[in-house]
């Protein structure tokens, strides 16, 4: 049978777990929805077929899809090759991403600076706030104006347009990771030297500076806080194989971590984790590392840490609903300092329903272990508090109902089939 053509899950989907199991084996890691999803857009920078492999079959890829579509860049999923998608660039005939789809998800602003420096114009909605936070995206546009684009704004739209984007110089006031992906991308094809200082570090950007290098794009820095970039008159598509998920991954060792288990996580390089090995580490969790994987075996109960969120190789914000549900349940108190967003810490009154004992304060949470959590009915806010909810529902007494779990379908493909696989008792009820 056809593989489907999108992730074809209802929108009040809850997944049930029973709690107690103890994970054990080994599972993959998809490929990383983050640098797919800024990859998707680099593919508008070049006339011909972009090729992408290692695709995670989540929403956001689909909504991705969806909108070059919309913009006139021909884009789908392979039908024979799983995890493949085509993008046709260089045929852009409507350089308008619409209100209905950027505020489905927020990365479709990156599309602006290709938009931008390929064909002079771009208009996209302005990505509203989210569940985490306001996320504005003055950087994106700061640095977009610094390379020469006039900007006009109206009815909720950024119109962006320039003859032809001009190398400048260009220090970022806060790290962004998509902010630093949009403006790279521009200066690819602007007139001229671009330096962009305080860019972010993320293996994401590295990733797609590397990629915009095999396109033809003259950069240098990637990996470090000043990138260098030299325009060019043009740029090829690829055919590049995402790499695995470094936040799933760390994801599905917390997974095995929460339940004392041993597990491995297969297709992901270790040195992406960043902090969270160091972290999970510092639990008391013993951690083998290969070149492509990741393998904990972790202690009956976990020791109470310090966790700060920050830029990588800090760590990461995304993994900070993760770990606090595994703190939930360790030895002593715990520290939880979220530094990123404002407001990230919707998963505390739901794991508080499961019987954590979490205060707040400003942007720390203070955590004390508890023996147990218990198994209750629960509400997903946002992608990773909605993963925080599961894993605490494998360590809790009974039977956990997390809600709304269109949030983790973005993000995650087939999460509770991985978790399964590793020895859970969990599983998908239709809304
Ligand atoms: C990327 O979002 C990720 N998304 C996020 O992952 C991740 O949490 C975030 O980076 C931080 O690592 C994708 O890559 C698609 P930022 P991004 O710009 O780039 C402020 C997930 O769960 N800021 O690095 O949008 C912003 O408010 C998602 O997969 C400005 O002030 O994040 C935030 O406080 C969630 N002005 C901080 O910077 C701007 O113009 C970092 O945000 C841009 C950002």
């Amino acid at each position: 049978m056809a593989r489907p053509a999108r992730s074809r899950r209802g929108a009040m989907d809850r997944i049930v777990v029973e709690g107690g199991a103890r994970l054990e084996g080994q599972v993959a890691a998809s490929g990383s929805k983050n640098a797919t999803l800024a990859l998707m857009t680099a593919a508008l920078l070049a006339d011909g077929e972009t090729v992408l492999r290692n695709v995670p079959r989540v929403r956001d890829v689909d909504v991705m899809l969806d909108l070059l579509a919309a913009l006139g860049a021909p884009a789908r999923w392979d039908d024979e090759e799983p995890a493949v998608v085509r993008i046709l660039g260089g045929r852009v005939s409507r350089p308008e991403a619409p209100y209905d789809l950027v505020r489905r998800m927020r990365a479709s602003f990156m599309v602006l600076g290709p938009l931008v420096a390929r064909y002079g114009c771009g208009r996209v909605s302005e990505p509203g706030g989210c569940a985490i936070g306001v996320r504005p995206v003055d950087q994106h546009l700061r640095g977009l104006e610094a390379l020469g684009a006039k900007v006009a704004r109206d009815g909720g739209y950024v119109e962006m347009s320039a003859r032809r984007l001009r190398g400048a110089r260009f220090r970022f006031d806060v790290t962004t990771v998509n902010g630093t992906q949009n403006v790279m991308m521009a200066a690819t094809l602007a007139e001229g030297e671009t330096v962009l200082e305080n860019a972010a570090l993320e293996p994401e950007v590295v990733e797609l500076a590397r990629v915009l290098r095999a396109m033809g794009a003259d950069i240098e820095g990637e990996g470090t806080s000043t990138l260098r970039i030299r325009g060019v008159e043009g740029l090829r598509p690829v055919d590049h194989t995402a790499s695995g998920d470094r936040i799933e991954a760390g994801t599905l060792l917390v997974a095995g971590a929460i339940t004392g288990g041993e597990v491995e996580v297969t297709g992901v390089e270790p040195r992406r984790l960043g902090a969270t090995l160091d972290r999970l580490r510092e639990t008391g969790a013993e951690l083998r590392v290969g070149p492509d994987r990741v393998a904990i075996r972790a202690p009956e109960r976990p020791r109470g840490i310090r966790v700060v969120t920050a830029p990588f190789p800090g760590f990461a914000t995304d993994m900070q609903a993760q770990i606090m549900a595994l703190l939930c349940v360790a030895e002593g108190a715990s520290v939880v300092t979220e530094t990123v967003f404002e407001n990230r810490f919707m998963h505390v009154p739901e794991l508080r329903r499961m019987g954590a004992e979490i205060a707040l304060a400003g942007r720390s949470a203070h955590v004390r272990g508890v023996p147990r959590l218990s198994g209750a009915p629960v509400m997903a806010t946002d992608l990773r508090a909605s993963a925080s909810l599961i894993l605490a529902g494998l360590a809790a007494e009974g039977e956990t109902r997390v809600n709304r779990v269109y949030h983790i379908d973005r993000g995650y493909e087939r999460i509770e089939a991985k978790l399964a696989g590793l020895g859970a008792r969990i599983r998908r009820e239709s809304g």
